[in-house]
């Protein structure tokens, strides 16, 4: 082949895609060629791109040329097609310097979304937990939505008694904690749908809510709880969307009298948190589990569940990666207007944005600041990697 003028014109995502889907590369002679195009397609299927033609693209263009924006800034603005302040800033360097007033931002995301308008393809693919690294290496999952939501009921601990060998460790200060591997944990679900979202690593509104890995911002968390041990000496704990139940072993061990561990799905509290906790108290006598309490379900069930047993109500909430979508805001306001006793603090641990879906601690604090009766702040920011942050919301007085 030969290169008439190399990197004469960036290629958008939406030309690609047209080239490959027009040429019908996948069914190239060549298997290389037909695997990379396939793959290739099969990943922008999944961007904006799949929703764009050249009108718009032209008409866009043409929209945002006051802004004197580069040649690669404009290309990712259409690939990317960033909503949020946040991924502008990603896109755009010195975005603070050149679009001084929050009207020239709000009227660039304005443009945005009138020339690409949200389409289903868009929702889906943007949404990522781990913005920046590769599909493989981490999660990518995608989120679907789905009306039903489960059902709250309590898991008696009684009833768990298998046994595996395969668990990881993690020394946090003094202490020992272990976790299943989650792929044991996860092969043992039975149930279909469930299967397949776990084999696709999918999550799916109402169906499957991620519970079956450790998710990195419980490590921060863990990190924050071991050097702030007093937050939970003595206090009753809710860890919610507990996953393996980590940070509920670890207020435990911390000196907490009560540890109550929420997960979604039913098969995530017995597949992976029993095993899992079991573990961790392995060498403490039985009287270890008569502190713990496990609960499946939706949290909208749970506070009527727990309403309906007249629960006592927790000093302190711990939750790892659960704001990770703002249709579930109400839900969790709730649960801090009901499970929350009046001097109770909660402390989320979530990346500051998950790209698509709108949330992360800064639409959470937000939220909470425009909604309720709660004063939310950050207390500790991370920006090794993926920006996350933990955030501590305690009753307005
Ligand atoms: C991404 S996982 C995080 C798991 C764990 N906290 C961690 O960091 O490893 C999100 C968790 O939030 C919980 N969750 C999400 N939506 C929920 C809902 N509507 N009702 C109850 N739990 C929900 C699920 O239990 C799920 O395990």
């Amino acid at each position: 082949m030969e290169i008439v003028s190399e990197n004469c014109a960036y290629l958008s995502n939406m030309e690609v895609f047209q080239l490959l889907d027009k040429e019908k590369l996948v069914e190239h002679k060549h298997s290389n060629t037909a695997t990379v195009a396939y793959q290739t397609l099969k990943y922008l299927e999944k961007t904006p791109c799949k929703a764009q033609n050249n009108d718009q693209v032209t008409n866009f263009l043409n929209a945002i040329q006051h802004y004197n924006f580069t040649k690669a800034e404009k290309l990712q603005l259409v690939n990317l097609r960033p909503t949020s302040i946040i991924e502008m800033q990603l896109i755009i360097e010195e975005l603070d310097e050149r679009l001084k007033t929050e009207e020239e931002l709000e009227n660039l995301i304005h443009i945005i979304n009138r020339f690409f308008p949200e389409s289903d393809s868009i929702k889906i693919m943007s949404f990522k937990f781990n913005f920046g690294e590769s599909e493989q290496e981490t999660d990518m999952p995608k989120i679907t939505t789905n009306g039903m939501f489960r059902e709250c009921r309590q898991h008696l601990y009684k009833e768990y008694s298998q046994r595996f060998d395969d668990f990881k460790d993690l020394i946090v200060g003094d202490i020992q904690l272990f976790y299943l591997n989650p792929l044991i944990a996860s092969n043992r679900v039975e149930e279909k749908e469930l299967k397949s979202l776990l084999e696709s690593s999918d999550l799916k509104a109402g169906t499957y809510e991620g519970g079956f890995k450790v998710w990195e911002c419980t490590f921060d968390l863990l990190e924050y709880l071991k050097d702030h041990k007093k937050c939970v000496l003595n206090k009753s704990v809710l860890d919610l969307g507990c996953g393996s139940g980590l940070l509920g072993v670890f207020a435990f061990f911390s000196g907490a009298k009560k540890i109550c561990l929420q997960d979604y799905n039913s098969e995530v509290i017995e597949e992976f948190t029993f095993p899992s906790v079991h573990q961790s108290l392995a060498k403490c006598g039985d009287e270890a589990f008569l502190q713990f309490e496990f609960y499946s379900g939706d949290w909208d069930n749970m506070c009527v569940y727990f309403s309906e047993l007249k629960k006592e109500r927790f000093d302190v909430i711990l939750s790892s990666e659960t704001i990770y979508t703002v249709e579930y805001y109400p839900k969790l306001l709730r649960v801090l207007e009901e499970q929350l006793t009046p001097n109770g603090v909660a402390y989320f641990a979530a990346k500051t944005h998950y790209f698509g879906v709108g949330g992360g601690t800064l639409d959470f604090i937000q939220f909470i600041r425009n909604n309720s009766k709660f004063f939310a702040t950050t207390i500790i920011t991370n920006n090794d990697g993926v920006c996350r942050e933990i955030i501590k919301i305690s009753r307005l007085s």
